[in-house]
């Protein structure tokens, strides 16, 4: 048996409600693929930081790269609590793990389920994955501001665009595409307004794309891509998109799959040279924390995408499988707690391992 050195990092509010479930369908399944879980807990957010002042340690960074994989809940407090407006947990955090593993891709797929409660009426066959950049964009910290605070406050937040970040994630995209079988790939970005972004990522899609003739190509700005994503989500296969657009896209596209409740992902480092890091889409829901009524299937899911980078995909497949059966037998006028759903998708694990 191969063991597998995993840290867990459950997080801030909701984020240990549904790791515990995540943990214990992975606890479940491992075994038949031939994999033991060796479990470090790090104590990592905004309660840690509240309590000791420290957001990520080096030492913490180091442990962590250490490992194999991780597996996180959410981190982050309250909104605008002024207790954390110094501690910057989303940055100093969630971003130095993405950017200092190299997860240049964050693969965010989005299925809707068969019978489950989706606010779009008829939505079609709908399975799509978006591949969001993960370590440039607007997301890496080059900014600024002046005269803060004064009628003259002058503030900028620049987008990073690398050739060589670009079409490593756009080859990975159209890797994926290749390997699906609609073959089809949509570049989302806003090359009408941003141009010099929107210019590279363009060329390196037509660039990169005549090496798979194979994958449909085309091209959709981001506004529209909302409009087709509430009203045709059907039509997509691949998405790949920078990482600014792919957080807002994966939230609606969580929205309209029957709740961000059910949008898993990975943070991933294709090369494997840094442990690759699988986490719901959704935060730490402080609004209902420590209730017991958060939705654990997209911290189950995301255990399945962790199967897949560990190269067992039948596990990944008995997951799956197991919260599709699970998902048909929902009822909102019967809600269940956290933990029951985690033992209802569990217990269907076991069953199909006994089978
Ligand atoms: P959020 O995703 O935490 O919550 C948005 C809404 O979705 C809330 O109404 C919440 O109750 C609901 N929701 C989220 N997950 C749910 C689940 N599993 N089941 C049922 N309902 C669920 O977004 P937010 O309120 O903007 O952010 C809260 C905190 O989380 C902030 O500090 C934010 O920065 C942080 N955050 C962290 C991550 C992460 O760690 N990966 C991701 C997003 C936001
Ligand atoms: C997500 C979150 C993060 C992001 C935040 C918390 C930094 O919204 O994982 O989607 O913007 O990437
Ligand atoms: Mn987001």
């Amino acid at each position: 048996s191969r063991t597998i050195r995993l840290a867990v990092i459950p997080g801030d509010g909701i984020g240990p409600e549904v790791v515990a479930e995540a943990v214990k369908v992975l606890d479940e399944v491992a075994p038949s693929a031939g994999l033991t879980i060796e479990k470090t807990q790090f104590s990592l957010g905004a309660t840690r930081f509240l309590s000791t002042g420290d957001v990520l340690t080096d030492d913490d960074l180091a442990s962590i790269s250490s490992h194999d994989a991780i597996l996180l809940g959410a981190v982050g407090g309250v909104p605008g609590d002024p207790r954390l407006a110094n501690a910057n947990i989303e940055r100093g955090l969630l971003l130095k793990l993405r950017f200092t593993l190299d997860h240049y891709v964050n693969l965010r797929p989005t299925t809707i389920y068969p019978g489950v409660d989706s606010p779009l009426s008829n939505p079609g066959e709908v399975d799509f994955v978006v591949v969001r950049e993960g370590t440039e964009g607007p997301y890496v910290g080059n900014g600024g501001a002046i005269r803060v605070g004064t009628p003259h406050e002058i503030a900028n937040e620049v987008s990073i665009n690398t050739a060589y970040g670009v079409e490593r994630v756009v080859r990975f995209a159209f890797e994926i595409a290749q390997s699906r079988p609609a073959k089809k790939l949509t570049l989302v970005h806003k090359t009408n307004v941003l141009t010099f972004a929107g210019g590279i990522w363009r060329r390196l899609v037509d660039t990169v794309g005549a090496e798979y003739p194979e994958v449909a190509v085309d091209y959709l700005h981001v506004d529209a891509a909302t409009i087709f994503l509430v009203t045709d989500p059907a039509r997509f296969d691949v998405i790949v998109t920078d990482n600014l657009f792919g957080d807002i896209l994966t939230d609606l596209a969580g929205a309209i799959s029957g709740g961000i409740g059910l949008a898993a992902s990975g943070n991933i480092n294709p090369d494997g040279a840094f442990p690759s890091m699988f986490e719901p889409v959704h935060g730490s829901a402080p609004d209902i924390a420590g209730k017991q009524i958060a939705d654990p299937t997209a911290a189950i899911l995301s255990v399945a995408l962790l199967l897949d980078h560990l190269g067992v995909p039948d596990a990944a497949g008995t997951v799956r499988d197991a919260v599709t059966a699970d998902i048909a037998t929902r009822q909102a006028d019967r809600p269940r707690t956290t933990s029951a759903v985690g033992d209802a998708i569990r217990d269907a694990v076991a069953a199909s391992l006994a089978r």
